[in-house]
């Protein structure tokens, strides 16, 4: 495939009402949708995306019922486990994005020995949004610039986009080019606030679990034929 968006980020949604319409418990829906993003990561690489980043679990969706986030959380574990055991046959590197603070200990050091063991890879980076909050991001990326102009390490006058940007969990990632939605929902629900502000957006009726490489091609195909004009005029 040519002319791949190199950054994409996906809104998986839609795991409750799949697994509501086979009859079964959120659980079920929420390891489909682990498994979907297994397969479609390997897909994704092979057809030349460079970073893909999907939101796992948003800072609201502690609001869900408490065995839910169990639930949730004991999934992100297993699957960064998963991640450990491949990471040996594959090349591709795990980032993390999002306040990462809140999560168990146990969790914690899960993901710090796959960030570690990743970190050279050369493949795609999947970059996994937990605990993740668009609003939270910039908040977090102001408190540390605010920090650093306390403490005289930057000034008032060096604050533009550019230096702003680099204090948030995105710092060294460029834009996401496509951001899709699954589950017919169209919203942002707090997702990449700041870095979407160019994003072509792409929503689909189908349920995350449901998804494969083929809607992602159909995405892409979409995405091709859009004007991209930042503002500007193409002509
Ligand atoms: C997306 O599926 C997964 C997370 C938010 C963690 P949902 O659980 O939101 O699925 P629906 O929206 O209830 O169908
Ligand atoms: C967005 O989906 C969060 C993730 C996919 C992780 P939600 O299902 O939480 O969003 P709302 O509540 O429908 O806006
Ligand atoms: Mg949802």
């Amino acid at each position: 495939m040519t002319d791949v968006p190199e950054h994409i980020a996906i809104i998986m949604d839609g795991n409750g009402r799949w697994a509501k319409s086979r009859f079964l418990n959120k659980a079920a829906g929420h390891r489909a949708g682990a498994q979907a993003l297994r397969r479609l990561a390997v897909e994704a690489e092979k057809i030349g995306v460079k970073i893909l980043t999907v939101y796992a679990f948003s800072t609201e969706n502690w609001r869900r019922p408490k065995d839910e986030v169990d639930t949730l959380m004991d999934l992100i574990h297993d699957y960064i486990q998963q991640y450990i055991d491949d990471s040996k046959k594959n090349d591709m590197r795990i980032r993390m994005i999002g306040d990462l603070s809140r999560l168990s200990a146990e969790l914690r050091r899960k993901i710090d020995d796959l960030l570690e063991m990743t970190k050279d890879k050369k493949g795609m980076s999947v970059v996994i949004a937990l605990n993740y909050g668009g609003r939270d991001d910039i908040v977090r990326a102001a408190r540390k610039l605010a920090a650093d102009v306390k403490g005289g390490r930057k000034t008032l006058n060096e604050v533009d986009e550019k230096l702003f940007a680099s204090y948030l969990d995105t710092a060294d990632m460029p834009d996401p080019d496509l951001l899709i939605r699954t589950s017919g929902e169209m919203r942002i629900s707090n997702f990449l606030l700041w870095q979407t502000a160019y994003t072509e957006i792409y929503y689909c009726d189908k349920l995350w679990p449901d998804f494969t490489i083929k809607d992602l091609e159909k995405a892409i195909g979409q995405y091709q034929q859009r004007n991209r004009r930042y503002g500007g005029r193409n002509e």
